[in-house]
């Protein structure tokens, strides 16, 4: 069995903020958690570089677009690599491959007769890459980059959009897990049957992009050619056995700033093409920090390498999950994520751990993990499995910390210390093998989100003898 899921793909003329990874981590928890159900992952994430923003961000930095976009995508995917995520693919939108996969979809899209030349003119605004209608403008100005849009005069090509709308809603009808969360199908619903309009697919003025098929003179819309990217990394349209494994894409996971797109052109294309539409697009909250829109004029960026010099990654993958439930806005709290840390993971597992270790190093020396029977956390995994299954990583975290909080009720009922006074003998083993059971599950159940704590309880659960003092699992660096 197959799983493909994707990240967006990443502007590239700004380094990767807590935003972006936050993206990035969920999918990074999924992929690991469908293979260790076996499942054959493709996991893709990359960067989005035939932007507009690109040429700008090249000006600003006085460099040749060609060679920003390269140091760029190289810091990227860097800083992916250094968080540890375990992509399988990491797609630059510059690459040959994907310049031929974006020619090949839209040459398809073009012979279903889906792409006319039109005049254009209106606003466009390039810090979100998009035209804005005059009706939609604050004070003059875009209403989601707070920038003042462009005027556009030119001869554009078009995908006619509009021609897809009672098929769109008829796949919606049919596929009500399609759009997630709710609030996200029914944004679209009212987006698709109210305001779809054909949408400009090329500009005339360009020469950064990729040319259109068509017509040399024009570059491909970015957004056109970014939705692509997740056709590229199936090795459409040249490797056939590749893409049949794994296309449709079983999840999209996207922020809730990007599901026009996602939601409603990228699967008209895909109808045009005549190809299967991806299985769903999961479309999470947007979280702000302390309180405030993450924004460059801000300087609030949070850069996950400098945080990762405070705490492991694990708890930074931890905090985001638990913390806001995905799907939901949220906001990024430095307290709450050292509150979190403390209570949840420090003391919380790590101090768990290290209790139940020492006392059975202590209390029942010729340990035999063969005598061990089935806990009663297990219906507590088997919840947070289901749990992660429909993506609500802070229940699923929830039901493993009830596991937690389950082991740590055992130690203070049992008091197996006070056991070994009186010489039960038994009933320490049989307490001490419960929780060493549990630890067991627990650590199963958290490999997905702590990937690292999961590695160094694996080999403290398998060492044996401990080696005393036990090095906690959990400290701040
Ligand atoms: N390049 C396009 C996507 C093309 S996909 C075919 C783009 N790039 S982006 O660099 O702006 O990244 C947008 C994504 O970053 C959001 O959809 C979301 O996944 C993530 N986030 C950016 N800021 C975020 C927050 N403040 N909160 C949560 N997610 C955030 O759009």
């Amino acid at each position: 069995m197959k799983y493909f899921i994707t990240t967006p793909i990443y502007y590239v003329n700004d380094r990767p903020h807590i935003g972006h990874v936050y993206t990035t981590i969920a999918a990074d928890v999924l992929a690991r958690w469908q293979r260790a159900k076996g499942f054959d992952v493709l996991f893709s994430t990359g960067t989005d570089e035939n932007s507009q923003k690109s040429v700008e961000a090249a000006e600003a930095a006085s460099q040749p677009v060609g060679e920003y976009v390269n140091e760029m995508a190289q810091r990227w995917e860097e800083t992916f690599n250094k968080l540890g995520f375990t992509h399988d693919t990491f797609i630059r939108t510059t690459s040959p491959e994907h310049v031929k996969a974006v020619t090949t979809l839209l040459k398809k899209i073009q012979e279903k007769g889906d792409i006319y030349l039109d005049d254009y003119e209106g606003l466009y605004c390039t810090n979100i890459e998009s035209f804005v209608a005059e009706s939609e403008l604050v004070d003059d100005k875009c209403p989601d980059s707070n920038s003042k849009p462009k005027k556009i005069k030119e001869k554009n090509y078009f995908f006619k959009l509009s021609k897809y709308r009672d098929q769109l809603l008829k796949y919606y009808k049919n596929n009500p897990d399609f759009v997630q969360p709710e609030s996200a199908r029914n944004k679209m619903l009212d987006y698709i049957t109210n305001e779809m309009e054909d949408v400009s697919i090329s500009r005339q003025s360009q020469e950064w992009g990729i040319r259109l098929p068509q017509n040399k003179d024009h570059a491909i819309y970015v957004w056109i050619d970014a939705l692509i990217n997740y056709l590229t990394v199936t090795g459409y349209p040249d490797n056939k056995e590749k893409f049949a494994k794994y296309w449709p894409a079983d999840v999209h996971l996207i922020g809730k700033d990007i599901i026009k797109f996602h939601c409603a052109i990228w699967p008209a294309m895909l109808m045009s093409a005549g190809l299967p539409l991806p299985k769903k697009i999961f479309a999470h909250g947007f979280f702000t920090i302390d309180g405030q829109k993450i924004s460059k004029s801000l300087g609030n960026a949070i850069d996950p390498l400098e945080l990762q010099k405070e705490y492991p990654f694990d708890a930074i993958r931890y905090y985001l999950l638990r913390d806001i439930p995905f799907g939901n806005d949220g906001d990024f709290s430095h307290t709450r994520l050292l509150d979190r840390y403390n209570a949840d993971l420090a003391n919380g597992l790590g101090n768990l751990v290290s209790r139940v270790l020492n006392m059975i190093e202590q209390y029942w020396p010729d340990f035999d993990k063969s005598s061990i029977k089935p806990t009663a956390i297990e219906q507590n995994i088997d919840q947070a499995n289901a749990y992660v299954e429909v993506l609500q990583f802070d229940q699923a975290l929830t039901k493993i910390w009830d596991a937690i909080a389950w082991a740590d009720l055992l130690i203070e009922n049992k008091k197996p210390w006070e056991l070994a006074k009186e010489g039960k003998t038994e009933e320490i083993k049989n307490t001490l093998g419960q929780l060493y059971e549990a630890l067991v599950a627990i650590n199963k159940a958290v490999a997905p989100f702590l990937p690292d704590t999961h590695q160094k309880l694996t080999q403290l659960l398998k060492a044996r003898p401990l080696k005393k003092p036990i090095k906690p699992l959990f400290a701040r660096k």
